[in-house]
Protein backbone atom coordinates (compact mmCIF):
# COMPACT_ATOMS: atom_id res chain seq x y z
CA UNK A 1 0.00 0.00 0.00
CA UNK A 2 1.28 3.66 -0.60
CA UNK A 3 2.26 5.46 2.27
CA UNK A 4 0.90 9.03 2.72
CA UNK A 5 3.15 11.75 2.22
CA UNK A 6 3.37 12.97 5.91
CA UNK A 7 4.59 16.19 5.02
CA UNK A 8 2.20 18.80 2.91
CA UNK A 9 4.23 22.16 3.88
CA UNK A 10 6.78 22.01 1.39
CA UNK A 11 10.20 22.61 2.35
CA UNK A 12 9.92 25.77 -0.20
CA UNK A 13 7.45 27.15 -1.97
CA UNK A 14 8.44 28.86 -5.29
CA UNK A 15 4.80 29.32 -7.10
CA UNK A 16 3.55 31.82 -3.53
CA UNK A 17 6.94 33.08 -3.55
CA UNK A 18 6.73 33.91 -7.18
CA UNK A 19 2.56 35.23 -6.98
CA UNK A 20 3.71 38.32 -4.75
CA UNK A 21 5.94 39.35 -7.65
CA UNK A 22 4.70 38.07 -10.64
CA UNK A 23 4.06 40.51 -12.81
CA UNK A 24 7.50 42.39 -12.25
CA UNK A 25 9.06 39.28 -12.48
CA UNK A 26 7.68 38.75 -16.02
CA UNK A 27 7.91 42.13 -17.07
CA UNK A 28 11.57 41.86 -16.38
CA UNK A 29 11.76 38.39 -18.04
CA UNK A 30 10.23 39.85 -21.30
CA UNK A 31 12.90 43.19 -21.13
CA UNK A 32 15.46 40.85 -21.15
CA UNK A 33 13.90 38.56 -24.13
CA UNK A 34 13.08 41.19 -26.15
CA UNK A 35 16.72 42.93 -25.49
CA UNK A 36 18.14 39.86 -26.72
CA UNK A 37 21.12 40.53 -24.10
CA UNK A 38 20.93 37.37 -21.89
CA UNK A 39 24.36 37.81 -20.62
CA UNK A 40 24.88 41.40 -18.99
CA UNK A 41 23.14 44.14 -20.90
CA UNK A 42 20.95 47.01 -19.39
CA UNK A 43 19.27 44.86 -16.67
CA UNK A 44 22.11 43.86 -14.92
CA UNK A 45 23.59 47.39 -15.00
CA UNK A 46 20.62 48.89 -13.80
CA UNK A 47 20.58 45.96 -11.27
CA UNK A 48 23.85 46.80 -10.51
CA UNK A 49 23.09 50.62 -10.08
CA UNK A 50 20.37 50.02 -7.96
CA UNK A 51 22.32 47.85 -5.32
CA UNK A 52 25.42 50.31 -5.62
CA UNK A 53 22.46 53.26 -4.82
CA UNK A 54 21.13 51.36 -1.63
CA UNK A 55 24.46 50.06 -0.31
CA UNK A 56 25.91 53.63 -0.82
CA UNK A 57 28.80 52.65 -2.68
CA UNK A 58 30.37 53.52 -6.18
CA UNK A 59 31.01 50.29 -8.12
CA UNK A 60 29.10 47.06 -7.54
CA UNK A 61 29.56 44.25 -10.41
CA UNK A 62 27.12 41.27 -11.14
CA UNK A 63 28.29 37.84 -11.63
CA UNK A 64 26.86 34.41 -10.94
CA UNK A 65 26.73 33.65 -7.20
CA UNK A 66 28.01 34.52 -4.36
CA UNK A 67 30.85 31.59 -4.80
CA UNK A 68 32.03 33.40 -7.48
CA UNK A 69 31.65 36.76 -6.31
CA UNK A 70 34.31 35.75 -3.17
CA UNK A 71 36.35 34.03 -6.22
CA UNK A 72 36.42 36.83 -8.03
CA UNK A 73 37.57 39.35 -5.15
CA UNK A 74 40.71 36.45 -4.28
CA UNK A 75 41.39 36.56 -7.42
CA UNK A 76 41.60 40.50 -7.92
CA UNK A 77 43.64 40.17 -5.41
CA UNK A 78 46.17 38.10 -6.80
CA UNK A 79 45.76 34.92 -4.19
CA UNK A 80 47.42 32.11 -5.03
CA UNK A 81 48.97 28.42 -3.91
CA UNK A 82 51.21 29.44 -1.06
CA UNK A 83 49.17 32.30 0.49
CA UNK A 84 46.66 31.78 3.41
CA UNK A 85 43.41 33.64 4.07
CA UNK A 86 41.83 33.22 7.03
CA UNK A 87 38.21 31.88 7.52
CA UNK A 88 35.57 30.94 10.13
CA UNK A 89 35.12 27.58 11.15
CA UNK A 90 31.57 28.21 11.29
CA UNK A 91 30.08 29.20 7.71
CA UNK A 92 28.82 27.92 4.69
CA UNK A 93 31.34 25.68 2.50
CA UNK A 94 31.84 28.33 -0.41
CA UNK A 95 33.92 30.62 2.56
CA UNK A 96 36.42 28.41 2.34
CA UNK A 97 36.30 26.71 -0.89
CA UNK A 98 36.41 30.02 -2.74
CA UNK A 99 40.24 30.04 -1.19
CA UNK A 100 40.61 26.72 -2.17
CA UNK A 101 39.73 27.13 -5.66
CA UNK A 102 42.66 29.73 -5.83
CA UNK A 103 45.18 27.11 -5.01
CA UNK A 104 45.42 28.99 -1.55
CA UNK A 105 45.07 27.40 1.93
CA UNK A 106 42.22 28.59 4.49
CA UNK A 107 43.32 28.98 7.92
CA UNK A 108 40.20 28.28 9.63
CA UNK A 109 39.55 30.59 13.23
CA UNK A 110 37.24 30.05 15.45
CA UNK A 111 33.76 31.81 16.16
CA UNK A 112 32.79 34.06 19.34
CA UNK A 113 30.74 31.66 21.86
CA UNK A 114 27.95 34.35 22.08
CA UNK A 115 27.13 35.06 18.45
CA UNK A 116 28.57 32.62 16.18
CA UNK A 117 30.76 35.68 14.51
CA UNK A 118 34.46 35.23 13.52
CA UNK A 119 36.20 36.28 16.55
CA UNK A 120 39.01 38.89 15.54
CA UNK A 121 41.15 37.76 18.41
CA UNK A 122 41.33 34.45 17.02
CA UNK A 123 41.67 35.55 13.96
CA UNK A 124 44.83 37.60 14.98
CA UNK A 125 46.02 34.49 16.81
CA UNK A 126 46.23 33.15 13.23
CA UNK A 127 47.77 35.55 11.12
CA UNK A 128 50.93 34.48 10.00
CA UNK A 129 53.80 35.57 7.26
CA UNK A 130 51.66 33.89 4.24
CA UNK A 131 48.30 35.44 5.72
CA UNK A 132 47.30 37.36 2.34
CA UNK A 133 43.49 38.57 3.73
CA UNK A 134 40.44 37.30 5.92
CA UNK A 135 36.86 36.91 5.37
CA UNK A 136 34.60 37.79 8.06
CA UNK A 137 30.95 36.29 7.54
CA UNK A 138 27.95 38.07 8.12
CA UNK A 139 26.32 34.97 9.29
CA UNK A 140 22.01 34.84 9.49
CA UNK A 141 21.72 38.20 8.72
CA UNK A 142 24.13 39.79 11.82
CA UNK A 143 26.95 41.26 11.45
CA UNK A 144 30.58 40.21 12.38
CA UNK A 145 32.80 42.53 14.38
CA UNK A 146 33.86 45.16 11.59
CA UNK A 147 35.30 47.29 14.25
CA UNK A 148 37.88 44.53 15.22
CA UNK A 149 38.12 43.37 11.55
CA UNK A 150 38.79 46.79 10.36
CA UNK A 151 41.65 47.56 13.18
CA UNK A 152 43.78 44.41 11.95
CA UNK A 153 43.45 45.44 8.53
CA UNK A 154 45.28 49.29 9.12
CA UNK A 155 47.62 47.37 11.22
CA UNK A 156 48.47 44.77 9.38
CA UNK A 157 48.21 45.63 5.81
CA UNK A 158 45.78 42.17 4.97
CA UNK A 159 42.80 42.75 2.46
CA UNK A 160 39.20 42.31 3.97
CA UNK A 161 36.14 40.55 2.02
CA UNK A 162 33.07 40.42 4.14
CA UNK A 163 30.91 37.17 3.03
CA UNK A 164 27.56 39.21 3.18
CA UNK A 165 26.18 36.31 1.01
CA UNK A 166 23.73 35.77 4.37
CA UNK A 167 23.21 39.46 5.58
CA UNK A 168 22.06 42.09 2.21
CA UNK A 169 20.36 44.56 3.97
CA UNK A 170 22.00 44.33 7.22
CA UNK A 171 23.86 47.40 8.74
CA UNK A 172 25.80 48.64 11.68
CA UNK A 173 24.47 51.85 12.53
CA UNK A 174 23.45 53.22 8.71
CA UNK A 175 26.72 51.61 7.02
CA UNK A 176 25.72 48.16 5.32
CA UNK A 177 27.02 44.82 5.69
CA UNK A 178 29.42 44.44 2.54
CA UNK A 179 30.12 48.44 2.82
CA UNK A 180 33.30 48.01 5.60
CA UNK A 181 35.71 46.08 4.05
CA UNK A 182 38.21 45.96 0.77
CA UNK A 183 35.05 44.18 -1.09
CA UNK A 184 31.53 42.79 -0.14
CA UNK A 185 30.23 39.68 -1.39
CA UNK A 186 26.17 38.95 -1.86
CA UNK A 187 24.15 35.96 -2.85
CA UNK A 188 21.01 36.26 -4.51
CA UNK A 189 20.27 32.70 -4.45
CA UNK A 190 16.73 31.57 -2.94
CA UNK A 191 16.79 31.24 -0.02
CA UNK A 192 18.69 34.32 0.88
CA UNK A 193 16.94 37.10 3.26
CA UNK A 194 16.92 39.50 0.19
CA UNK A 195 13.72 38.20 -0.53
CA UNK A 196 12.39 39.89 2.02
CA UNK A 197 13.85 43.40 0.85
CA UNK A 198 13.24 42.83 -2.99
CA UNK A 199 10.57 45.73 -2.91
CA UNK A 200 13.46 48.34 -1.24
CA UNK A 201 16.21 47.52 -3.95
C1 LIG B 1 27.92 32.48 4.00
C2 LIG B 1 27.75 32.11 2.55
N1 LIG B 1 28.75 32.38 1.69
C3 LIG B 1 28.65 32.10 0.37
C4 LIG B 1 27.51 31.52 -0.14
C5 LIG B 1 27.47 31.17 -1.59
O1 LIG B 1 26.48 31.85 -2.29
P1 LIG B 1 25.85 31.20 -3.64
O2 LIG B 1 24.95 30.08 -3.19
O3 LIG B 1 25.10 32.32 -4.28
O4 LIG B 1 26.99 30.71 -4.46
C6 LIG B 1 26.44 31.22 0.72
C7 LIG B 1 25.22 30.58 0.20
O5 LIG B 1 24.50 29.91 0.92
C8 LIG B 1 26.56 31.52 2.10
O6 LIG B 1 25.58 31.25 2.97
Amino acid sequence: MEEKNSCEVPFMDLRRMLSLEKKGIEQAFSRVFESGRYILGQEVRSFEQSVARYLNVKHCIGVSSGSDALLLALMAFGVKAGDEVICPVFTFFATASSVARTGAKPVFADVCPGCFQLSPSETQARISSNTQGIIPVHLFGQCADMEGFKAIEEKKHLFLIEDSAQAFGASIGNKKAGTFGSVGCFSFSLLKIWLLLAKLV
